[in-house]
């Protein structure tokens, strides 16, 4: 994505063109059990779609997010929600302080940092985790090969992009091709070994296609 988070028409070209459905973020709310006990975290909580729903699930609900628009877009959207609370920061500002989290998500947002970048915010948030937390991350990660071959892999990569977005593929394919190249999506292989160094296991991996997909991870 080569926008400005922080630019009001950029937010506003994301949430237009990549609007995701309620059942999609529904299928989130069971795959993390979302119940009354838990303590939620969405880092990149862009304008609050998810947490608007998991906030009538769970105890307390945060949004972490950069971009002041989705800021004030989520923080409206949830004005109902006593239990919810939108903060604005980059990941690596983030501090949990006395938070303590029992589900954790991500979706889409955390190829914005480097790999070195990923693994410090990953070991930074993870002592706020309680054993046996979930934590869901879905973003743009190579299922197939680690993100040093993704030049020779370009190929493939274009067709597997071409027949994952469908009829939206022209649309976004600017969009798309700025974030493999010029953004941080690494591969599955990168993203287990962060978080297993950050006391997590991966209990599932699951393609959405080679280079988009989810991450479930289980606090030890
Ligand atoms: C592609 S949107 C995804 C939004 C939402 N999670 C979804 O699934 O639609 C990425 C979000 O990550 C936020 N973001 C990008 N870089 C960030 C950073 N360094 N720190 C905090 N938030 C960031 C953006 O402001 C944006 O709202």
């Amino acid at each position: 994505m080569d926008g400005d988070w922080k630019d009001k028409d950029y937010a506003a070209h994301y949430n237009k063109l990549y609007a995701t459905p309620t059942q999609e973020f529904g299928i989130y709310v069971g795959v993390l059990d979302l119940n009354n006990g838990d303590s939620l975290v969405d880092f990149g909580c862009g304008n609050g779609d998810f947490l608007l729903l998991a906030s009538g699930k769970v105890n307390h609900a945060l949004g972490v997010d950069i971009s002041q628009p989705q800021v004030e877009t989520a923080r409206k959207k949830l004005a109902s929600r006593p239990n919810s609370e939108i903060l604005l920061s980059t990941f690596l500002d983030f501090s949990p302080g006395q938070r303590r989290f029992t589900k954790g998500f991500s979706r889409k947002a955390l190829h914005h940092l480097t790999d070195p970048e990923k693994e410090k915010f990953i070991l930074n948030i993870a002592p706020a985790f309680k054993p046996g937390a979930l934590f869901l991350l879905e973003d743009g990660m190579f299922f197939d090969f680690p993100r040093a071959d993704m030049e020779k892999n370009w190929e493939a990569l274009m067709a597997e992009a071409a027949r994952y977005y469908g009829n939206g593929w022209e649309a976004k394919k600017k969009d798309i091709i700025y974030s493999f190249r010029e953004e941080f999506p690494t591969g599955a292989d990168e993203w287990t070994r962060i978080f297993e160094k950050a006391g997590f296991n991966i209990k599932q991996r699951l393609p959405k296609c080679s280079f988009y997909g989810t991450l479930l991870a289980v606090k030890g």
